[in-house]
């Protein structure tokens, strides 16, 4: 294999960073330790995520104890229905004084935001956040302004409520390398959360710097991936193309983003080499979301996920690094 030029001594940093955010997390998001895992993958590999779960699983709480944990600056946007684009980005007010406009910038310009509730403004204000999340930067007034990195988006939306709610356009939805479905928690995670619902909350520490996370994401584009794990990969998002229960198989941005998710994941296990693990454990989370099933498929209760195990079980993966 070849050498990748990151050193034993970063790795065994990454890993020590890795599992001292999981314990920070855990003061106050009882749950699954890959959820935090999942979310640091997508922030190392320049993604954004998007959280669903039925209400009152810890979403919110779950975003923000992460973003506390990273010494970033941290912005909130509650969507509403009457929530505008502008409320988004923010807007040029005249300064009296000085007789000139004056950018009032909007929320987005955070290095993390949360979007709380995305799918209860229409699609015009989801896509003010949508934009952003491309393009990393927005556009006031034909003023183009470039957002801080790591800029990050989570936004978390609720998958059962249909009323007065904007579900997300399939366009848009491809733009989040990962979805993350939050279940209920187990029985005894349950359990435990229940017996300390007295106790004040702990406080959260910060662990990570912004510059330490660009250079986490700078470390993480260095991590090796052989041509044959590059093959699986596109089989995979082929697959998904070809299959008949299907109406909208994976985009090529889905590929893309499973490789860079792959490489951020092998990364904050301590590795400098991708497996073929990094990619399976992966795939559901950054293919399902963007798979259409077919009207009949869909009437037989089919879900994108099942797809995505089909692919895992068939697609063959012919190298070496162990599968
Ligand atoms: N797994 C969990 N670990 C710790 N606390 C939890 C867990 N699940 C739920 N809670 C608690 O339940 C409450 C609701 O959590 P939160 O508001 O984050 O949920 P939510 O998913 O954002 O809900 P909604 O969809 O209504 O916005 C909080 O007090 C939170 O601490
Ligand atoms: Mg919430």
């Amino acid at each position: 294999m070849q050498p990748t030029g990151i050193e034993k001594q970063q790795l065994d940093q990454v890993s020590h960073l890795v599992s001292a955010i999981q314990q920070e997390i855990a003061k106050v998001y009882i749950g699954d330790p890959t959820t935090v895992q999942v979310l640091l993958t997508a922030l190392v590999a320049r993604g954004h995520v998007l959280l669903e779960g039925v209400p009152g699983v810890a979403k919110t709480t779950l975003v923000k104890a992460f973003s506390t944990t990273l010494s970033c600056s941290f912005k909130r946007i509650q969507f509403t229905p009457d929530l505008l684009p502008s409320d988004i980005t923010g807007t040029y007010i005249l300064d009296m004084r000085e007789n000139t406009f004056v950018l009032r910038e909007g929320p987005i310009f955070a290095q993390i935001v949360l979007g709380d509730e995305i799918n209860r403004a229409p699609a015009k204000t989801q896509s003010a956040l949508l934009e952003a999340m491309q393009e990393r930067q927005v556009t006031i007034d034909g003023q183009t302004r470039h957002l801080e990195p790591p800029f990050m988006v989570l936004a978390t939306q609720n998958p059962i409520e249909h009323d007065g709610t904007y579900p997300l356009p399939e366009a848009q939805v491809d733009r989040f390398m990962i979805k993350l479905e939050l279940a209920y928690p187990h029985e005894q995670a349950e359990m435990q959360m229940l017996e300390t619902y007295n106790k004040p909350l702990p406080e959260l520490h910060s662990l990570l710097e912004a510059e330490q996370i660009v250079a986490l994401q700078d470390l993480a584009e260095q991590v090796h991936i052989e041509r044959e794990l590059i093959q699986y990969v596109l089989g995979l998002v082929t697959f998904t193309r070809t299959h008949r229960r299907i109406f909208l198989g994976a985009s090529p941005r889905a590929g893309l983003n499973l490789l860079y998710a792959s490489k951020a994941w092998a990364l904050l296990r301590g590795r400098d080499y991708v497996l073929p693990d990094d990619v399976k454990g992966l795939a559901p989370h950054v293919l399902s979301h963007r798979i259409l099933l077919t009207p009949e498929a869909e009437l037989e209760g089919m879900t994108p996920r099942q797809i995505v195990t089909e692919a895992l079980d068939r697609v063959p993966y012919r190298g070496s690094a162990g599968g």
